[in-house]
């Protein structure tokens, strides 16, 4: 099809010998915007180097091209009999069929709640499983918020702790089930946003199952890595992190689970009849679905999909297996730098260049996620530097996964409770945090390689270029410049890059 979207053809040359090049030396898919130019303290551009895919990543070619194929049958979904109604309509069910069939529960009777994220699935299935305070949730220290905090609305949470190292076990979990009261639901992560370990999901759905536990899986990393588990009842997962950037994901789950009491939200779409004192709701997924639909997120939804498909699981893995290793073998070698988690157990702080005890728990599967720090250097400054300097995209400070990141830091009852003193009164500037890196489908080993040597600078305790300073109220640094994107007038569009 015809599309004025900007190409992504030759952005990145690879030398071609005739031959595709070796796994993650070149990217795995097209991706929008790959190859753009980013401004720099030293009044140059820099080609961008994406390397915070765990966050959000950008639209693959395909989806975009999908989505604007769509726009001329863009119309009312479920609320139309005209012909461009009817299209629309029947884009948005095959979205709904394509994400059940990826995730392995085609034809059966499960529903695929069409939402915004996965942070709103996992609410919805909250307020959906009609908790009440005393029924018990296990959950896990390792989740990121929206794993965390929609069960305490509803429910009492037990938590199931990590070692030193990040990760848990299966025994930890069963120990946590085994408690009374029994657990009503056991929600658990597919993957770590903070240090991309892989939880052993069969094993814990075998588990709970046995024990007559329903299990909820937050999928919103894993989904754009592996194919879905089969064993949860529920997975939730988001477009905004498998290159469809358009504003659907998913909740997945037994028909059932729906099909009695209120849906999460009241409103036109979600029922048969209406009275003034009475309502009679739909069937699900309709009943969960109030509003107007996002049906261009779900086309995306479904492209991508598409995508992820047609490349193949196992490049992708292969891919980001060896983004992986080098991200992690990489930092660990440089002195002053500590890999958080898993992947970091056994490198030593220091240890200097090509001298690192690189022993890291290699029975441990992981994505290409590296959460470190730099000895003497402030988080926020470390992302900052690498922004400005390099062009180098990352994210810094606690990934919306406050309690998991204190234990990997090693952090102790006083320094939270300073850090929570200061932002109670404001200041922002001793949040403790880390720096993250995270791979996809567009990244390469030069993107890697590209961080490391700009971290292996910033770790010597070479000076800046620049001056930097700290604004309290969000605790972001910014260069002391005038250079183009990053003058004063410029600050208010990178304000605030870590809220949790
Ligand atoms: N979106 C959040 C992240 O960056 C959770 O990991």
């Amino acid at each position: 099809m015809a599309s004025s979207l900007p190409s992504t053809s030759g952005a990145r040359p690879v030398a071609s010998t005739g031959h595709a090049p070796p796994a993650g030396h070149a990217p795995l898919a097209d991706l929008v915007g790959a190859g753009t130019s980013v401004p720099c303290v030293d009044g140059t551009e820099r080609p961008y180097r994406d390397l915070d895919s765990a966050a959000s990543t950008p639209a693959m070619t395909s989806v975009a091209e999908r989505v604007v194929e769509f726009l001329p049958m863009y119309s009312s979904v479920h609320r139309g009999a005209g012909f461009k109604s009817r299209a629309a309509t029947a884009a948005y069910e095959d979205a709904r069929r394509r994400i059940l069939e990826f995730c392995g529960r085609g034809g059966g009777d499960d529903v695929a709640v069409i939402c915004r994220n996965t942070t709103e699935a996992l609410n919805h299935l909250a307020y959906r499983l009609d908790l009440s305070p005393g029924d018990v949730v296990v959950t896990t220290v390792v989740e990121h918020h929206a794993n965390l905090l929609p069960w305490a609305r509803f429910a009492t949470r037990r938590y199931v702790e990590c070692d030193g190292d990040g990760v848990f076990s299966v025994a930890d979990v069963v120990a946590a089930l085994d408690q009374g009261p029994t657990p009503k639901l056991l929600a658990v992560t597919g993957a770590s946003n903070v240090t991309g370990w892989l939880p052993p999901i069969a094993e814990l759905c075998d588990a709970a199952h046995e024990r007559g536990i329903p299990v909820v899986c937050d999928a919103a990393q894993l989904a754009p890595h592996r194919p879905l588990p089969k064993g949860p009842d529920f997975l939730a997962f988001s477009g905004h992190k498998l290159y469809a950037p358009f504003g659907a994901g998913a909740l997945v789950g037994p028909r059932a689970a729906f099909a009695e009491g209120e849906p999460f939200l009241a409103g036109g779409g979600a029922v048969d009849l209406v009275d003034l004192d009475e309502v009679i709701w739909t069937d699900p997924p309709e009943r969960e679905e109030a509003g107007s639909p996002n049906v261009v997120g779900a086309v995306a939804f479904a492209a991508a999909l598409d995508g992820l498909e047609q490349i193949g699981w196992e490049k992708v893995m292969d891919h980001e297996a060896r983004l992986a290793a080098r991200l992690v073998d990489g930092l660990g070698a440089i002195d002053g730098v500590r890999v958080l988690g898993p992947a970091g157990a056994g490198i030593r702080r220091g240890a200097g260049p090509g001298t690192a005890d690189v022993g890291h728990r290699a029975d441990v599967d992981r994505l290409a996620v590296a959460t470190f720090d730099v000895e003497g250097v402030h988080h926020a400054l470390v992302a900052a530097r690498l922004s400005a300097e390099w062009g180098i995209g990352v994210r810094h400070g606690c990934f919306c996964a406050h309690p998991y990141l204190l234990r990997l830091l090693g952090l102790g009852p006083s320094d939270v409770a300073e850090a929570r003193r200061q932002v109670m009164a404001g200041d922002r500037r001793r949040i403790p945090g880390a720096v993250r890196a995270s791979c996809g489908l567009g990244s390469t080993t030069d993107d890697v390689d590209a961080l490391l040597d700009a971290v292996a600078v910033l770790a010597s305790g070479e000076t800046a270029p620049v001056p930097y300073v700290q604004d309290p109220t969000t605790g972001d640094f910014f260069p002391v410049t005038t250079a183009a994107g990053w003058s004063p007038a410029d600050r208010a569009a990178g304000g605030g890059c870590a809220r949790g």
